[in-house]
């Protein structure tokens, strides 16, 4: 192995200065399938370029999500077989009757009717902020259309909202970053919150059936078969950390990505029929995945190197992102680019991300307000970020901008 390559450090303390994009150009270039160890782990392969990325997503044969799970971490087989209950660590068949039955929530209908309400979320959300001029963009708008939409899908009454932002935060967090591992009780306290407002709100429906996405839950059946308790509350909280993060990480480095680039902006208010190849551009850009993992269920070969049945096996989404083989340019942030199909929603297959439409309506929404209403929207210090090699996270961004009035 090139020597060049010992310091490549993928490890949980590289990611709180960001993605390491220097490390990932290099191991492209140079190492495309690198075999990264782990000072108290098994180590695993790091696969980084973008057509490796797709092999693997589609082929869950060879590359099990259920076997050892997607996170990077091993687990112990009695912390295997909770996470196999959730929705993204399940291998066909189990993934599929369990997918189907989500789905059911998930109708183009049922997505239609949350991105109606989506425009008039985000219009409002700046006009809680827009007088004030300076403001922590993370908080008081990028959390805020995608929170507001998991308590939706959930049913939850708003009173209860911004305690969901404070669990989805402690959900998240808190295998790396000492901010969230302070809060009291640590992330099992914070799911058995969320199970009991989950169960709450299902007990309601299966009473009181209303035209919404946890009616649509409960009542799913497929040959007879329902989801059970459980699995319903698993995928809330599968929704809450799947759903919310992501979306909220994605418009701050969104916001990043346009202050670093105002010319992108202004072409943007030059032109919006450019919007939605610009949602493209921020997907690949922000990327606020970093990595699902899987498991080789078989000895097999990527780009002539062997990977061993059991071995880990780690998908970089931001690395593929930015692989000069897929996309032209790929440090660039053009809101014009075409072709752009990343692998900010994983890589496809059986696992595609299920909020997809719902994400772009939510980033799109946001940012467009924020593009019109904040013009001259700037940083006032550093972001800080969020110290996990799993979500691209961005824990406080303050940011100022010229006053303006509200919309009515
Ligand atoms: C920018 C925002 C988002 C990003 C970057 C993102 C990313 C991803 C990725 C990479 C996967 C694939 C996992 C794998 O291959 O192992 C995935 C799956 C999933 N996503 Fe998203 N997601 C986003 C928004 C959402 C939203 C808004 C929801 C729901 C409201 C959601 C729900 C899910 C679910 C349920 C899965 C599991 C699907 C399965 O295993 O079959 N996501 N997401």
């Amino acid at each position: 192995m090139s020597s060049s390559l010992d310091d490549i450090d993928l490890l949980a303390g590289t990611w709180g200065r960001g993605v390491p994009h220097d490390q990932f150009d290099r191991l492209r270039k140079e190492a495309p399938v690198y075999w990264h160890p782990e000072p108290a782990d098994t180590g695993f392969w790091a696969l980084t370029k973008y057509d490796d990325v797709k092999r693997c997503s589609h082929d869950w044969r060879t590359f099990s999500s259920e076997r050892g799970a997607t996170f990077i971490p091993t687990q112990d087989e009695m912390a295997l077989e909770s996470l196999r209950l959730t929705i993204l660590n399940m291998d066909p068949p189990k993934h599929e009757r369990y997918r189907r039955l989500v789905s059911k929530g998930f109708t183009p209908r049922m997505i239609r009717m949350l991105v109606d309400d989506i425009e008039r979320r985000a219009v409002r959300v700046i006009d809680e902020v827009c007088e004030k001029g300076e403001v922590e963009f993370v908080e008081e708008i990028a959390a805020q259309v995608p929170v507001q939409m998991i308590c939706e899908m959930i049913g939850l009454e708003k009173d209860l909202w911004p305690r969901m932002f404070e669990l989805s935060n402690q959900l998240i967090g808190s295998r790396d970053d000492p901010d969230y591992q302070e809060l009291p009780g640590g992330p099992e306290a914070g799911a058995m919150e969320v199970y009991m407002l989950c169960d709450a709100v299902a007990a309601d429906r299966r009473a009181n059936p209303r035209d919404d996405i946890m009616t649509a839950l409960v009542e799913a059946e497929i040959d007879g078969e329902r989801l059970t308790d459980p699995e319903l509350n698993l995928f809330f909280i599968t929704l809450i950390v799947a759903g919310n993060e992501t979306t909220r990480n994605l418009i701050n480095h969104s916001l990043l990505a346009l202050v670093e680039n105002p010319d992108e902006a202004q072409r943007l208010r030059d032109d919006p029929s450019l919007w939605d190849p610009a949602v493209e551009e921020m997907l690949r850009w922000g990327s606020s995945i970093h990595n699902f993992r899987r498991t080789a269920t078989e000895d097999t070969v990527v780009r002539d190197v062997e990977i061993k049945e059991g071995d880990k096996v780690v998908l970089y989404y931001a690395s593929a992102n930015r692989d000069e083989e897929a996309f032209p340019d790929p440090h660039t942030f053009d809101v014009a680019r075409t072709p752009n199909d990343h692998v900010t929603f994983g890589g496809g297959g059986v696992h595609f991300c299920l909020g997809a439409s719902l994400a772009r309506a939510e980033i799109k929404a946001t940012m467009r307000q924020v593009v019109d209403r904040l013009p001259d929207i700037e940083l006032t210090a550093e972001p800080s970020r969020l110290h996990s090699d799993f979500v691209n996270g961005i824990k406080k961004m303050p940011v100022r901008f010229t006053p303006s009035p509200r919309s009515n």
